[in-house]
């Protein structure tokens, strides 16, 4: 049974879960300040439910999360996922980052 830590929370799942449904069935969000009212309920609309994969593997982003994930603020150089798109496969180390979207990301410590 897969674990996936998330926001100090470590949570049990089973592989094939989604992990925006399991982050959320345990009472976690993959979502920031009002996203978690104004998403698009899983169906890689909105941009909003990113989530960077720390530490795991997961299957490559299909080609509609891909196109999602090239549209600003969203950069596809940052390597987020949009959790509403990600199976959980294997024990899974999984970070949400500031901004809206999650968007912030801060690779140089800057
Ligand atoms: S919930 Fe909207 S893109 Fe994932």
């Amino acid at each position: 049974m897969p674990t996936v830590e998330f926001a100090g929370e470590t949570i049990e799942a089973n592989v094939g879960d989604n992990l925006r449904r399991a982050l959320m069935d345990a009472g976690l969000s993959p979502y920031n300040g009002a996203a978690q009212y104004t998403n698009c309920r899983g169906n890689a609309v909105c941009g909003t439910c990113t989530v960077e994969i720390v530490d795991g593997d997961v299957e490559e982003p299909t080609t509609r999360e891909r196109r999602r994930l090239k549209m600003p603020p969203l950069d596809p150089d940052d390597g987020l996922r949009l959790s509403c798109q990600v199976t959980i496969e294997d024990d899974l180390v999984v970070e949400k980052h500031p901004g809206y979207w999650g968007q912030k990301v801060d690779r140089d410590g800057t």
